[in-house]
């Protein structure tokens, strides 16, 4: 699914969060949202998801204006959002139940999705007796299962350890190659955008807005260190004014 923004501009009372936002992501692309903290990314990502009134400006998702949150759109949380009170393949089925498909046919899709993130033989766990890559895996599931065009995730991996978020960011990619979703995806990880998208908007603040989109041109899969991933890199972190220092710790 395309997105187009054009002049988007949200307002909170008088406050103005975002102002002249405009971008487009292409059928299938992977594009990554940086900034920094207040910037807006939230508020973006859930006027893209119908969530939050827009201003002014318009978001269009293959031609038609976005007035109301759609199957069409699925959306990852950063906080884990599971249902405590369910198992992991309850939590998957969940949207299928609410459209009121058959038990069987519910059962077996779920399933396929449970298998697409790595949990088969977790299926009968609660939240509470998964790690929380694994409930992060569950709620990718309990996205993808809609079959959504378009997924938005707002720093999904951010409660991840270092170790768990690589492995994530590598099975993510592995989804998105099988499943050929268009991703929005959000993240504080200069280092994760670099690794993920295609494209990275990196955006200002105070209001909220696009410094600049930029090209990652580097084929999959990327080695960390290589020399265009760490060039990249650099510039991104150039354009957060962002020192090395400070956010790798060294
Ligand atoms: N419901 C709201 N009411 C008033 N202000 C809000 C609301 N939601 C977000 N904001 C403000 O809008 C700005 C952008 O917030 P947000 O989109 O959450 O930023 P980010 O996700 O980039 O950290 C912040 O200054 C925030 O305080
Ligand atoms: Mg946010």
């Amino acid at each position: 699914m395309a997105l187009v923004a054009n002049n988007l501009l949200k307002e909170f009372e008088s406050f103005i969060a975002i102002k002249d936002v405009s971008f487009r992501v292409k059928d299938g692309e992977f594009v990554c949202i940086i900034g920094p903290s207040g910037c807006g990314k939230t508020t973006l990502l859930r006027m893209i998801a119908g969530l939050e009134k827009i201003t002014g400006g318009e978001i269009l998702l293959d031609g038609r204006g976005v007035v109301k949150p759609g199957k069409d759109r699925g959306f990852v949380f950063q906080e884990y959002t599971l249902f405590p009170w369910r198992t992991a393949q309850k939590n998957v089925e969940f949207g299928l139940e609410i459209q009121g498909m058959g038990k069987n046919e519910r059962k077996e899709l779920a399933k396929k999705y449970i298998d697409l993130v790595g949990l088969s033989g977790f299926e009968s766990r609660y939240p509470k007796e998964l790690s929380g890559g694994m409930q992060q895996r569950v709620a990718i599931a309990r996205s993808l299962v809609n079959n959504p065009e378009i997924l938005l995730m707002d720093e999904p991996f951010g409660a991840l350890d270092a170790q768990t978020r690589n492995l994530m960011q590598v099975e993510l990619l592995r989804m998105w190659e099988k499943e050929h979703k268009t991703i929005l995806f959000v993240t504080h990880s200069v280092d994760e955008a670099v690794f993920l998208a295609d494209r990275v908007i990196v955006m200002t603040t105070a209001p909220g807005g696009i410094r600049e989109i930029v090209e990652v041109k580097v084929d999959r899969p990327r080695i960390r260190t290589d020399t265009e991933v760490n060039r990249v890199r650099d510039r991104l972190l150039s354009l957060l004014n962002i020192s090395y220092k400070e956010s790798f710790g060294d």
